[in-house]
């Protein structure tokens, strides 16, 4: 069943706000990063995403694609963000058949919940070459498409259609630390420290370089992964200062926000979208 499009972009958004657009969406098939690619293509962009597993890859894709009626979405599987030769490939790809790339999202990710006596020093590495090696990667396979749009949508534009944009998906546990997951909170800082230098090192260029931290979002790998047996739905809901868990339409929100005309001025930024979890936890 095709999702509605209440649950993954709220009503506030025009259609035609993304048209031409393209977006390069790594890790593309999973929950967070395939609704935040959904409401792009729902807006008017095509999109390229992808993954290491490709039957997953090419069916999120064509899912994706009936967001909106002539929408063009490949599926790139069998790439791995640690390859950086076969991100290079897919870039050069999704540049010849859907004519560019206008928007990044990095959102490879491992996630496995572990101790540290039980964290090998593979383990350990896996993570943070898949996050953060991944995202360096991404970075780089894309960033001369992106200096090219980013030149073609200099601020302000006539149609304000925006282009030259980066979104990292982060998260919020590492702001206040996490048992458990030592690995993937170092792996999430070091994705944070790449926004940041990507923003100084190619503002100049008219590239905006934000990362997006996912709070408790129901229904997706990684909370399925986080969550423990004991803990119920209920008391996470509780245990949020908003009184709920966050869905995959608040995370696609914040990303059409911050690609769209009206996030221009946005560089450097974290926006976390946890319904200020984390600040309950510093005691604020
Ligand atoms: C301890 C573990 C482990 C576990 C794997 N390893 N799972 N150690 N506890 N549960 C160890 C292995 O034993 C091995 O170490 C090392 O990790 C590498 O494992 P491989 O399977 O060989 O690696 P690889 O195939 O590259 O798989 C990477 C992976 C895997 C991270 C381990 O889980 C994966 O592919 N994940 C991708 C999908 C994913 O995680 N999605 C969730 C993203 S959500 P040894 O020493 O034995 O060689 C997310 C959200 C976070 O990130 C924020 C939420 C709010």
């Amino acid at each position: 069943m095709p999702l509605e499009r209440a649950e993954y972009l709220s009503n506030v958004w025009k259609e035609g706000i993304f048209n031409g657009r393209v977006a390069f969406v790594t890790g593309g098939a999973g929950s967070i990063c395939s609704a935040q690619t959904r409401a792009l293509v729902h807006l008017g962009a095509n999109a390229c995403i992808i993954g290491r597993n490709v039957e997953k890859t090419e069916a999120a894709a064509k899912d994706i694609a009936t967001a909106r009626k002539g929408a063009k979405v490949i599926g790139i599987g069998g790439c791995d963000v640690r390859d950086p030769e076969a991100l290079k490939k897919a870039a050069e790809r999704c540049a010849n058949e859907l004519g560019g790339i206008d928007f990044v999202i990095a959102g490879a990710a491992g996630n496995f919940v572990a101790p540290i006596s039980g964290l090998s020093s593979n383990a350990f590495k896996s993570v943070m070459d898949i996050d953060v090696l991944g995202t360096f990667n991404t970075v780089k396979a894309t960033v001369p498409y992106l200096i090219e749009s980013a030149r073609r949508n200099q601020y302000p534009t006539a149609d304000g259609l925006t282009g030259g944009r980066i979104i990292y998906v982060s998260a919020s546990f590492h702001y206040t630390g996490m048992p458990f997951q030592a690995h993937v909170s170092a792996a999430k800082s070091s994705v944070d420290s790449i926004m940041a230098s990507v923003s100084l090192e190619y503002g100049p260029y008219g590239i905006t370089s934000n990362v997006i931290s996912p709070g408790a979002i129901e229904n997706t790998e990684g909370m399925l992964r986080l969550s423990s047996s004991k803990t119920t739905k209920a008391q996470i809901a509780a245990s949020v200062p908003l009184g709920r868990w966050g869905t995959i339409r608040d995370i696609a929100d914040a990303t059409v926000y911050l690609f769209s005309d009206a996030g221009n001025y946005v560089n450097g930024e974290v926006l976390v979208v946890d319904g200020a979890n984390w600040r309950l936890k510093t005691g604020n």
